[in-house]
């Protein structure tokens, strides 16, 4: 029997659906609560407020519960390829050899970027932030494709446009780096696999070869697939909602990643190192910073911690957490930071107003500490989150397309000024 939920306006019930989820979920519909009622809902940062059904990624941040497709995070993290994570979240299954094959070859394919692109680097400033100039290139690519822009693709128009991001992205976010540290770019390599191609292309140096580090590029892997999907936060709801005008998929990506560069969102990955960094060369104990988090008068927040939806512990910090000791061991590496990440950590889970707000540790108080440990420079942190977060941002907007979702136009609460008349300016 389908559930119902009441509610009361003045007097007057109205019955709106429930809908289920395949893990319990419950959602009270109210598509039809304003023709019914003429009354809207008004939830100030979507709290409460689901946007879609969606069969992707499934979260559960009471119990600290991360699975796309069904996958848990931390047997992903530990046995798949990042690519491969990839096809799973845009194509919903895990692929077989041969299509795991054709998905990398097509990719691979996709690698350059047009030469006339790498003249814009040569306009950005040198310390242009790398975030600034990966959003803006992803969007140049709608117009090197202008096909692109057509709402009504094909099937296998969307394909060529999927590759090309996932191409594309690793190359103009390491020339993106290149521009940022003044050295000339270096194209791709398709005889390497996705992680070691980027590496490549950041850290080769004319005079000097990269020479890839197997736990590197691990490490990277498992960063990647950590980053993949995360349901319908800050970033994938815009790349949906700008879908939604039928804006081009290009576009749509590069509104994420705009979206993504808050310090509230993918941003705090950076902010988390500054604000270590801040910390080590203060010198005062870590209780002054704790005070200052907590003083409602001072706009310093202790970066890295909290989360719109996790509430008992963020997954991807615990596995985060353990990569970053296994890097730096192997990689034997000393970073006064980390003790100070662990210090803070434990000062933070002890006191008070963390334990009864519930703020953890979220999955950039620690993936700072391994990029630092693999070189990439705090710049490119974000730049980073958002090479992971591309699979989900694309496998978002896939099913917005196919469910034929409608444009996103929310509703307000008006509160301004009600009618007046217009007063002439030399009478104010
Ligand atoms: N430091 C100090 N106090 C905090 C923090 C923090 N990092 N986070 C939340 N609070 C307090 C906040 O002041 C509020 O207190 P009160 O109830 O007394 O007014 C309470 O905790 C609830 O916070 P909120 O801002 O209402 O919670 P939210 O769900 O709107 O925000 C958040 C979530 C992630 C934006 C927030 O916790 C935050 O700003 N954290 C630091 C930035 C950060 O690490 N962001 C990365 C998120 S993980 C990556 C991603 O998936 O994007």
């Amino acid at each position: 029997m389908s559930e119902i939920a009441e509610v009361k306006i003045n007097g007057q019930t109205y019955e709106l659906p429930i809908i289920t989820g395949s893990e319990d979920e419950k959602g009270i519909d109210i598509t039809k609560l304003r023709s019914l009622s003429g009354a809207v809902t008004l939830d100030s940062g979507y709290k409460n407020t689901g946007s879609t059904k969606s069969a992707v990624t499934y979260l559960d941040g009471e119990n600290g519960i991360l699975r796309y497709r069904g996958y848990s995070i931390e047997e992903l993290a530990e046995k798949a390829s990042f690519i491969e994570v990839a096809y799973l979240l845009i194509n919903g299954e895990l692929p077989t050899k041969s299509q795991l094959s054709e998905f990398e070859a097509n990719i691979t394919k996709h690698t350059l970027i047009h030469e006339d692109m790498k003249r814009f680097y040569e306009a950005y400033p040198s310390k242009a932030h790398p975030m600034g100039i990966v959003a803006s290139l992803l969007c140049s690519l709608s117009t090197f494709y202008p096909d692109s822009q057509n709402p009504n693709r094909t099937e296998e128009e969307i394909e060529l446009t999927i590759y090309r991001l996932l191409a594309k992205l690793p190359t103009i976010s390491a020339w993106a780096y290149k521009n940022f540290v003044g050295h000339p770019v270096v194209y791709p390599k398709n005889n390497l696999n996705y992680e070691e191609n980027f590496l490549n292309m950041m850290f080769s140096l004319p005079a000097e070869k990269y020479k890839i580090d197997p736990v590197v590029a691990d490490a990277l892997n498992k960063l990647l697939i950590l980053h993949a999907d995360h349901e319908q936060n800050c970033s994938a709801s815009t790349v949906r909602i700008v879908g939604s005008s039928h804006a081009n998929l290009y576009s749509s990506i590069s509104a994420g990643v705009i979206a993504l560069w808050g310090p509230l969102h993918g941003g705090a990955n950076q902010a988390v190192i500054e604000m270590l960094e801040t910390i080590y060369e203060d010198g005062t104990p870590l209780e002054n910073w704790i005070a200052k988090a907590k003083d409602k008068n001072d706009p310093f927040r202790l970066m890295g911690f909290g989360h719109r939806v996790y509430k008992n512990f963020d997954p991807r910090a615990k596995i985060i957490k353990k990569a970053a000791d296994d890097v730096l061991e192997k990689l034997g590496i000393q970073d006064p930071l980390i003790e100070i990440a662990k210090e803070l950590e434990q000062v933070a889970l002890n006191d008070e107003y963390f334990k009864a707000r519930n703020l953890y540790p979220n999955v950039d108080f620690y993936s700072g500490i391994i990029y630092k440990a693999l070189g990439i420079p705090t710049e490119m942190f974000t730049v980073m989150f958002a090479l992971g977060r591309l699979p989900g941002w694309i496998a978002q907007w896939k099913e917005m397309i196919e469910n034929k979702e409608p444009i996103g136009r929310p509703r307000q609460i008006y509160v301004g000024a009600n009618e007046r008349s217009y007063v002439p300016l030399d009478e104010r």
